[in-house]
């Protein structure tokens, strides 16, 4: 059977990213340009600043992505691209990149939700894995777990009813002064510190078994802080970080636990920039060994934003028959 080569095009937020992806799980080159240290001057991202490095950055990237690959333009059966959710702003730059080269050169064009993106990274590394599968996707903007019934096929039953994971990482990483972004600040601080040492809530919400929430949390370390200060008491910032973080692992393995033995699912999964977390990495494995699930991650380069993933998701909208037009438009609160 003749091979399937999807350019795919990710912007999102603050990463200018571009990748090929041959037969949906092979990647032939996976490019990322990162604004962080742009965006790091503002301790966040700046939306109208992460557009503009996309238009700067869009057709290198590209071009980076083509030629690791050994490939053209002219080698491509699609091109895939995510249009939401996400800034419109930085949205748009990929949105109208993939038009464009969609219309040169007459390749089918198919249109990636951001979600679906992050959990099919785990298709990359996990050649066995095959819907269906519980897949909790945790990073900045987004804390959901999703039953993946098949391809293309989500069916959300939690999520947050506030703070995403990630944003509570990054908020109190700016409260003990680690700056932007914190959450990979926070796991190697935590390293030193001990876990239990304060004890941070768990918010578990009534009536709703899989619902997250990270508000409570995030204002009960901004209180302890604040009174430590008011005591003349100097916190350790280790502590308040191991412990803020095993309070967040604890309440996303107990969520996940609960829905893979209430709907019968024998594999777990886990996505996003928050998946990256050594505490989350290994107390969900642990949890899932207990439980008798096979447990999936991606690498850390696929956790965090990336467009092989985008290739991947994009690769089985294709097969399942997705194409979208040239009036395709960003669309920044786009629904799984
Ligand atoms: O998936 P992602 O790159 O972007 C979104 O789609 O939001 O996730 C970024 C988020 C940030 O909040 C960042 O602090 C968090 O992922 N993150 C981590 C780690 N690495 C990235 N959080 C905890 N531990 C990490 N090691
Ligand atoms: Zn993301």
């Amino acid at each position: 059977e003749k091979d399937i080569t999807i350019l795919a095009i990710e912007s999102s937020c603050d990463e200018t990213a571009a990748a090929v992806i041959r037969n949906g799980r092979e990647v032939l080159s996976n490019v990322i340009s990162s604004q962080i240290e742009l965006h790091k001057l503002y301790g966040g991202v700046v939306p109208e600043i992460a557009s503009r490095k996309h238009i700067e950055k869009i057709n290198q990237v590209i071009e980076e992505a083509l030629s690791e690959a050994g490939i053209t333009l002219d080698d491509l059966d699609a091109i895939g691209v995510t249009y939401g959710p996400g800034l419109v702003g930085a949205l748009l730059v990929g949105v109208a990149e993939a038009k464009a080269i969609s219309y040169v050169k007459n390749l089918p064009l198919v249109g990636v939700h951001h979600i679906e993106g992050h959990i099919s990274a785990n298709y990359i590394e996990h050649p066995d894995l095959e819907p269906q599968f519980l897949c909790l996707v945790v990073s900045g903007g987004h804390t959901h777990l999703v039953l993946v019934r098949d391809y293309g096929k989500y069916e959300i039953i939690g999520r947050t009813r506030d703070d995403a994971a990630g944003e509570a990482f990054d908020k109190v990483a700016r409260a003990i002064g680690l700056g932007y972004p914190g959450g990979p600040k926070i796991d190697k601080l935590a390293k030193e510190g001990n876990a239990d040492a304060i004890p941070f809530p768990r918010a578990h919400i009534e009536g709703s078994v899989y619902d997250f929430s990270f508000s409570g949390l995030k204002s009960a370390v901004l209180n302890y802080i604040n009174s430590c200060q008011m005591k003349g008491v100097e916190i350790n910032r280790a502590d308040v970080a191991a412990s803020f973080q095993k309070a967040v692992t604890d309440v996303l393995v107990h969520n996940a636990m609960q829905a893979v033995k209430e709907y019968g699912i024998k594999k777990l999964a886990i996505a996003g920039g928050v998946a990256s977390n050594s505490s989350l990495r290994n107390a969900m494995r642990e949890a899932c060994e207990k439980n008798n699930i096979e447990f999936y991650h991606p690498s850390p380069v696929f956790c965090t934003d990336n467009a092989a993933m985008i290739g991947v998701a994009a690769y089985y909208d294709y097969i399942n028959g997705t194409r979208h037009g040239l009036d395709l438009n960003a669309v920044p609160n786009l629904k799984l």
